[in-house]
Parts: structure tokens; sequence; C-alpha cells
């Protein structure tokens, strides 16, 4: 693992700049043909035209012909479950027959049945499982991916899953970059039925002093009759006081406020949003909260897409990202959240492709350095089968991915 590299002959794709694109920036992708990129120590160095760079035979460095296939920078999924145990293939059974995501949560399935299936899970054994989730992310050009804790639901179960989710991160030779959530605030536990305040409680004075240094966002399902509006603020506070960066699953189920929520918070990114208001967009636009929009599950609910096309127009920033978790939506495809993203949500591919690299960096705070293919970056790269980028929405649900590099080593190649 050298984590030195050459490409030539790329056809070089990027969005360009280390923040969000917002609005109408986001159709605007840079391309140069006959490319060169460079990447030393883990870091880009030269990325532009061939002819402006002389190739040295520098024996310390790993040579791609990309054969005028597109380069991209790596997918960034910044909203990810990936540490779970069990699954939950009968409750997708119940949906499919019509019962609703909520009412099955009501009832003390959905989200509880992970819970109880997590806490008597070794760390072990949700390392080894994540590990094969992250190994097929890879192959489809993710080089960052957001874990989530939030299926432990008291002090030592999400410390496991937190401390599973450094493990995953610190691994030698890992695939990708881990940045992890403390999700806490996801559902109240069936131990606390009844007494949300005092599981508030019990986050706010026990849990965040327990995770802190563990997780660098603090996220929270605000949903009715899960974490109301009032709940979710005085958490939201409470996280943003002891230092962490704010996320909110909002606005997912029904229209609760949950983006305006997010604006007044400062919050990094508001996710799911498929019932948010007009003010609620609005306000986030202006605020610069990233719209973190999760196509496969409003697909898996078969609920209406988020308006995509209203936040690019409010000049929000939009992200796109799976949210894989073994509930509402148990699936991790890069390739069908481009192909949903541009057939239903009305997004351009140029959009698209800046939702899932710059504009997902920003949705994780890393727009700094990751997310577009430029001097000072990390060599993350994703080389496609294809010289056209056009390809990928329209090779619908199909891995277009040929070469994932992250820091500059190759982590995944289809001979
Ligand atoms: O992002 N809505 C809350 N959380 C997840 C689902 C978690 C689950 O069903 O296990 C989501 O949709
Ligand atoms: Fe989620």
């Amino acid at each position: 693992m050298d984590k030195n590299l050459i490409i030539t002959n790329a056809t070089l794709v990027t969005p360009v700049g280390r923040s969000a694109r917002r609005g109408p920036e986001m159709g605007c992708l840079k391309t140069t043909g006959h490319a060169t990129i460079v990447v030393s120590d883990g870091i880009i160095t030269y990325a532009g035209p061939s002819e402006d760079y002389t190739v040295s035979d520098d024996t310390a460095y790993t040579r791609i012909d990309a054969a005028d296939r597109v380069v991209l920078p790596g997918f960034v999924d910044s909203h990810t479950h990936l540490i779970f145990g069990g699954y939950r293939p009968d409750e997708f059974g119940w949906r499919l027959n019509g019962e609703s995501y909520m009412s099955i949560m009501q009832r003390g399935g959905g989200i509880q049945s992970t819970v109880n299936a997590t806490r008597s899970a070794s760390a072990e054994e949700l390392v080894e499982k994540a590990q094969w989730f992250i190994d097929r992310m890879s192959e489809m050009g993710v080089t960052t991916v957001e874990a989530k804790s939030g299926y432990g639901l008291d002090t030592p179960s999400e410390l496991k899953m937190l401390n599973a989710i450094e493990t995953l991160a610190t691994k030698p030779g890992q695939k990708l970059n881990i940045v992890a959530t403390f999700l806490g605030a996801h559902a109240v536990p069936k131990e606390y039925k009844g007494r949300t305040e005092e599981y508030v409680d019990l986050m706010i004075g026990e849990m965040l002093p327990a995770v802190k240094g563990k997780a660098e966002f603090f996220d929270i399902f605000t949903e009715k009759n899960v974490f109301e509006i009032e709940d979710s603020r005085r958490l939201l506070k409470a996280a943003k006081e002891a230092g962490f960066k704010l996320k909110l699953h909002a606005d997912e189920i029904v229209t609760l406020g949950g983006a305006e929520l997010a604006a007044e918070m400062g919050a990094v990114s508001a996710d799911h949003l498929l019932h948010v208001s007009d003010d609620g967009i609005q306000r986030m636009a202006k605020e610069g909260v990233v719209a973190t929009l999760l196509p496969l599950t409003a697909f898996s609910l078969r609920e209406p897409y988020a308006p995509a096309r209203k936040f690019i127009e409010a000049g929000a920033a939009v992200a796109l990202a799976t949210d894989l978790n073994p509930g509402s939506c148990f699936s991790g495809s890069i390739p069908l959240t481009i192909a949903l993203a541009c057939i239903y949500m009305g997004m351009t591919i140029e959009e698209t492709i800046t939702a899932l690299t710059l504009n997902g960096a920003a949705a994780v705070d890393k727009s700094h350095e990751i997310g577009s293919i430029e001097p000072g970056k990390k060599g993350d790269l994703v080389i496609l089968e294809f010289s056209n980028y056009r390809m990928l929405p329209y090779y619908v649900g199909m891995n277009c991915v040929n070469t994932t590099i992250h820091e500059g080593n190759i982590v995944y190649s289809h001979k």
C-alpha cells in the first residue's frame, strides 16, 4: 500500500471546489480529455491535461492507463446504518402486504427488533458483518461512508456499535474512510416506552458524555411519535454544546418541521425530507444545510420521492446517499440510487454526480479534503468501464465501476 499512483489517458470528470455546490452550480462538472492524475502519498498532486505533465519513470508509482475511460471522484455515501444485528425479511413481507413502516414500529417491531439483535451480537460479529457491506460498497466506487450507531439505545450497546465503527475505520488496509455518527435518538427503547423524556434525560446526562470522541456527528429521528420537535430541539442543543456536528432524519414520514429545525440549529445536513414543507426548503437553502436525499428508501417504502428539483431551484445543496439499513431500505446500491435520482427525481446526471461526490463530502463536513479531483484533495477515485459518464443512469441499476482507488491505492479492480 504505497499510496503513489499515476493515471494516464483519463477522461477526467469532476465537480470543482472545497465546499458544497448549490443550486445551478450542481450541474457544472469540469471535463478534461486525455488527462493525467497523479497521487503522491495518498494526496492528488496533479490533475489536468497530459501535455502539461511530464510523467517520470519513478518506480515508486503504480501506473494505470485509463484508455479514455471516465475517472470520477470516489463516491461518498453520507447516510448509512452500516452496523446492525440480524435482518428483517418478515417485516419486508408485511409491508408488501400493506402494513405501514410506522405501524410495525409502534407494535414493537421495526427498529426495536434490530435493537434486540444488535444488543445480543458481539462486537466481532458486528465488525465482520459490516466489513462484508464495505466490500460491496467499494465495488460500487464508494471511498467514504458515514456509519451510524442507533441500534443499541443504551450506553453499553451504543458504545459497542461505535467501537465496532472505530475498529473498521482503523483496520489496516481498510478500503474506505468511515465517518462515525451517534444515533442514540433513533427510537425510544422498549424499556423507556411511554417515558420519552426520561430517555432524553439519559441521552443528555449519560450517553452524550460517554460517546464523546467516538463520533463526529449526532443524528436524531425527528418524527411524529418518535422524537417530536421539542424533544429534538433539546437533544440537538445538548449535542451541539457537547461539540457534536448535527444531522437530522427530518420529515421522512410526515411533515413535522424537521427541516426548519435543522436550519434553526445550524445542522450540517437534514436527511430524507420526503414530506418537507416549502418553508423548510427555503430555510435550509438560506442556512446552507445540505439536503441529503435517499431515493432507495422512498422506493422501498413506496413513498413519494423527495422534491430534489425544489431544493435545487431554491439554491440548496443536494446530496444523495443510500440509507443502507435492515428495515426501511435494505439496499446500498449506488447504481440504483443514480438511476432513481435521474429517472424519478428529475435530477440531471451532472447534478447526480455532484450530489454523490462533492455534496456528499459536504454532508459529512469533508468537502475540503474529498469529493473532487483537485490537487490537495485525497486520491479517492473511481474509474468507470465507459468513456461517457452518461452511461451511469442509462445502465439502470448496474455497476459501471471498473476500478476503485482509495488514497492512491487500488482497492477494487474488475479485470
Ligand atoms: O433512515 N427512519 C429511521 N431510521 C432509518 C430506518 C431504520 C430501520 O428501519 O431500521 C431510516 O429510514
Ligand atoms: Fe437513516
